[in-house]
């Protein structure tokens, strides 16, 4: 789309390719949360979308998507990427930031269809997105946030060697969760193996959307 030159992006892992999805995509997408992302009774969100009900938590991927490209601007923008897997929509993995030309920091945040969960995608995803940060956009860190029982989410951190950066509690429906943030650097990114799996394609047609 030439006015939108993010559709340009295209992120490849050995399994999977991350890009913009087309509004059909995207409702493909909004279908596999429908189906499920976090277990019953699990709060690892801190706008609690994931445990809606199942058609709430659906248009609320729909929404979230159409917000965040009507609401990006070049220091506060998020970029919702679809996760594709031999073609098909499996989950999500978010890029943002605000001020990133002053701070040269970004977050991520991620999710997955249940059923896509715990084979090794939520790994590549997260490299993916940090390959873009850092060897794309030349981030100085990267931000994740996971609230204290989402193993799998602080594994994957801990993998790529991300540093405790603190602990907020904050409420979710009238409960405490604490969040706990990790942080990783540029220098240990650029030692980090699996660096080398992730191609970035088509970010020249859109770094200016960056700025
Ligand atoms: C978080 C998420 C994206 C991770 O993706 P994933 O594909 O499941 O993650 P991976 O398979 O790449 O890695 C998960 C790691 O956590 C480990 N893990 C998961 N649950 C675990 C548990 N209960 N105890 C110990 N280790 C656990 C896995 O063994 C794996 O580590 P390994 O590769 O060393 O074996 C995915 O699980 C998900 O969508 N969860 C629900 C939504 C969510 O929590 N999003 C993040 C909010 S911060």
């Amino acid at each position: 789309m030439r006015h939108w030159p993010l559709t340009a992006l295209r992120l490849t892992t050995p399994d999977l390719v991350l890009r913009l999805p087309s509004d059909a995509e995207l409702d493909v997408l909004a279908q596999v949360a429908a189906e499920g992302v976090v277990p019953d009774g699990a709060v690892y969100f801190p706008q609690p979308w994931a445990s809606a009900p199942p058609a709430e938590r659906a248009r609320s991927v729909v929404q979230n998507h159409w917000w965040a490209r009507g609401d990006w601007t070049g220091d506060n923008w998020r970029l919702l990427l679809a996760v594709f897997r031999d073609g098909q929509v499996i989950g999500q993995q978010n890029l943002s930031a605000r001020d990133f030309a002053t701070t040269r920091e970004a977050r991520t945040g991620f999710w997955l269809g249940s059923r896509f969960q715990g084979q090794g995608y939520g790994t590549q995803m997260r490299a993916a997105a940090l390959a873009l940060a850092f060897d794309g956009l030349d981030a100085a860190r990267v931000t994740s946030t996971a609230f204290a029982d989402n193993t799998a989410s602080r594994t994957v951190s801990r993998k790529f060697g991300y540093q405790p950066n603190g602990v907020h509690r904050i409420a979710v429906d009238g409960q405490p969760h604490d969040a706990h943030e990790e942080v990783i650097e540029a220098a240990v990114w650029q030692k980090c193996p699996l660096r080398a799996s992730v191609d970035v394609k088509g970010l020249s047609a859109c770094i200016s959307c960056f700025r």
